[in-house]
């Protein structure tokens, strides 16, 4: 079972004709990319929320998977998902790139909203289930879940950064997060830094005692010990370079490079529209990259994809407005009647179209200023079956650790940042072809299926797991 604060489609209603069946759209993030193949591979129920307010959906089937609806009201979608998962943790654990909330009123939505993620897995679960919980939004379903069933065995994996304790001990709520997340048998994280900081924070926020990787808990039945260890989420790389096959795929990321008008260099960039993704960042380093002629409109062409993202937290609708005004600036200074040189699209695709603009740019911009993984860099790298194409990639980014091919960059150093590009941009064929084929080879060899096997591997053998027996 997979216990996710998202399901992975999103229920659409139609306002007009509240009588009709609902439509299922795919929901947006990293983490429906990766836990997707795996759960269609292995038939599990994947409990979650269907993306909008409304009552418990119960177990149901949509596109093919075994779901479980969790219900959020108006309320609980402002003070946990938009309040405490989305204004609070989520800029605390990047870095505090925008401050942090804390609100009473959210912690206490948090509470109450893991307490019915849990209860519902509680309730689902088979007998000795296996049962996967995900994410920074559900970090206290573990100790609830283990209060409510004995039997099951419980990991956790973190998809996002875990913070230095510097920075995590500002939260209010610091202890119970971590008591919360100790119930797991393990835990996951993406970058062995992510490790070493909540191994740091297990000691300083909850006084435990640490040796190596595993954490010793305080259990009824004695002690047990909890693992926490690193491990790099990945996405179905063999499905992205099919798709990138296909000929209409092919046609289509044709199709693009006319359509904006046959430039020499295509740059693309791919993000939800969140201000971790450095957009602003790399907007100005191409912005002045024309300015000083380095690079020439028509000759090069930015296509931004920004995909609606958490539309009614504040910092996320400054951030649009930021964008979208430096978009317009870029373009009046810079175009002329018949081109452009930022295309930018507000909106989200789906895989096909992706995989079209992947083959259709030069190179790809990825300069988020803090990210757990960013699995848009290894889409990329995916798609790109002839080996050719560059990547720049921002130095704190998971991927980072892995993709040493790409062009590695400090987003905050503008002039870094114009240099880098002009070098991806500048790359000779075999030189791009030799840091292509190195991040192919990783991509394809530490796809989805080995992440998950090898944290499921990890979990059945996680140790002192103790048996209880079945309470509900
Ligand atoms: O991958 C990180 C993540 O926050 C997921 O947990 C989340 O589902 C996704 O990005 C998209 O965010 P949201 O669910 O807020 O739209």
């Amino acid at each position: 079972m997979v216990v996710a604060s998202r399901l992975p489609v999103d229920r659409v209603d139609d306002p007009d004709d509240p009588d009709r069946a609902p439509e299922w759209r795919r929901s947006p993030g990293g983490l429906v990319t990766a836990l997707e193949p795996v759960m269609r591979a292995a038939n599990g129920v994947w409990v979650g929320w269907p993306g909008s307010a409304g009552p418990a959906l119960g177990p149901f089937e949509a596109d093919g998977m075994p779901l479980v609806g969790v219900g959020l009201s108006e309320a609980d979608v402002a003070d946990f998902y938009e309040g405490f998962c989305n204004a609070t943790l989520w800029p605390l654990y990047h870095d505090v790139i925008v401050p942090p909330m804390f609100h009473r009123e959210w912690w206490e939505s948090y509470v109450t909203v893991n307490r019915r993620f849990a209860e519902a897995a509680a309730e689902q679960a088979a007998a000795d289930a296996t049962v996967w919980v995900n994410d920074y939004q559900l970090q206290l379903v573990p100790g609830m879940l283990r209060a409510m069933r004995g039997d099951v065995r419980i990991g956790f994996f973190n998809h996002i950064p875990f913070p230095g304790y510097e920075i995590f001990a500002q939260l209010p709520w610091r202890r119970q997060i971590i008591d919360g997340l100790l119930g797991a048998d393990l835990l996951g994280f993406q970058r062995h830094s992510d490790t070493t900081n909540f191994l740091r924070a297990c000691r300083r926020a909850a006084g435990r005692t640490t040796r190596g990787s595993l954490i010793r808990v305080p259990d009824p039945a004695g002690v047990r010990e909890v693992r926490a260890a690193a491990f790099p989420v990945s996405i179905d790389a063999a499905a992205f370079g099919e798709l990138a096959r296909r000929g209409d795929v092919l046609a289509r990321a044709r199709e693009i490079r006319e359509a904006i008008g046959k430039p020499d260099v295509v740059l693309l960039g791919v993000d939800r529209l969140d201000y971790t993704k450095g957009i602003r960042h790399r907007l100005e380093a191409y912005s002045e990259l024309l300015d000083e002629g380095r690079l020439q409109s028509p000759g090069a062409v930015l296509i931004q994809v920004a995909s609606p993202s958490r539309e009614r937290v504040e910092q996320y609708r400054l951030l649009r407005d930021e964008v979208e005004v430096t978009v317009g600036r870029i373009n009046g200074d810079h175009g002329e009647l018949g081109s452009t040189p930022v295309h930018y699209l507000h909106q989200s695709y789906p895989r096909e179209e992706m995989a079209a603009l992947y083959l259709a740019a030069d190179v790809m911009l990825v300069t988020s200023l803090r990210d757990g993984m960013n699995l848009v860099a290894k889409e990329f790298v995916a798609c790109r079956n002839d080996e050719t194409g560059t990547l720049v990639l921002s130095e704190f980014t998971g991927a980072a650790d892995e993709l040493v091919g790409a062009y590695l960059v400090n987003p905050h150093d503008i002039e870094g940042l114009k240099d880098t590009i002009m070098r991806a941009v500048t790359a000779s064929p075999a030189e791009a072809r030799r840091r292509m084929r190195s991040m192919r080879r990783r991509v394809y060899e530490n796809d989805v299926a080995h992440w998950a096997a090898s944290f499921l591997d990890a979990l059945k053998g996680s140790p002192h797991h103790q048996r209880q027996g079945v309470s509900s």
